[in-house]
């Protein structure tokens, strides 16, 4: 694989809908970083096993993740929360996992030229994917405002569903994503902790922002 020396990468790890994604778009417009919501691959594998059950299986996911392309996870069916449920069931296992491993590597890694670098959002980027990443976030908020934020989100989106099954299924998730043996969600000692409960977004970014401020001549030196 292609390594770009000349890059700056972010990692950030997060629970479901900590604001992580919202914030990790704005740091990459503002870096002029390229974006992966690694998210969105789990749930477009979470997506294809919901639409074509009999076809699911091993050479199936791997021929798709294969030829996998950008667009494909704009797909807004990937946003529902059965997708989000399936997406951290499937997420649990190893073969999986490694279909989806280098697809995460080459963007980290080998974003096109016209990139500075790369920012990646998921469960496991600051220890298993870009360990050796510029800055680590991990970004978190209380769970009632992240169920309430995705309410939010899922009824723009026309969705029916309570707060109520939201704020459960987030509970479901999260202890799937923290307690499952491979690749769990964990701060890592490295990263540093962004706590966006009592945050608006604006906040968030500007607090993200004056740490990358402050470091960022060290690491261009290094570059
Ligand atoms: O980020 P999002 O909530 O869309 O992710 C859906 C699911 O995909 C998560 O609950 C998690 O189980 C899984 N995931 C993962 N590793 C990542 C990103 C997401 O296991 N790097």
């Amino acid at each position: 694989m292609i390594k770009r020396k000349d890059i700056l990468k972010i990692a950030i790890d997060s629970p479901a809908a900590a604001g992580a994604g919202t914030l990790a778009k704005a740091i990459s417009k503002h870096y002029n970083l390229m974006y992966l919501d690694t998210g969105k691959i789990y749930r477009y594998i979470a997506y294809l096993k919901i639409k074509h059950p009999k076809k699911f299986g091993y050479k199936f996911i791997s021929s798709k993740i294969n030829s996998l392309k950008i667009v494909d996870l704009s797909n807004k069916n990937l946003l529902s929360n059965e997708v989000g449920i399936e997406a951290s069931i499937i997420a649990k296992q190893k073969k999986i996992r490694k279909l989806v491993h280098y697809f995460q590597l080459n963007f980290a890694y080998n974003p096109p030229k016209k990139y500075k670098g790369s920012c990646l959002d998921g469960r496991d980027i600051t220890y298993n994917i870009i360990p050796d990443a510029d800055f680590k976030f991990y970004i978190t908020a209380n769970i009632k405002t992240r169920a309430l934020r995705r309410y939010k989100e899922l009824k723009n989106l026309k969705k029916k569903i309570s707060y109520s099954e939201v704020l459960k299924s987030i509970k479901k998730r999260d202890k799937s994503d923290l307690n499952r043996k491979i690749s769990p969600l964990k701060k890592t000692k490295d990263s540093l902790l962004i706590n966006t409960t009592k945050l608006n977004k604006r906040a968030c970014f500007l607090k993200i922002k004056k740490i990358i401020d402050r470091n960022i001549n060290k690491i261009n030196g290094n570059l």
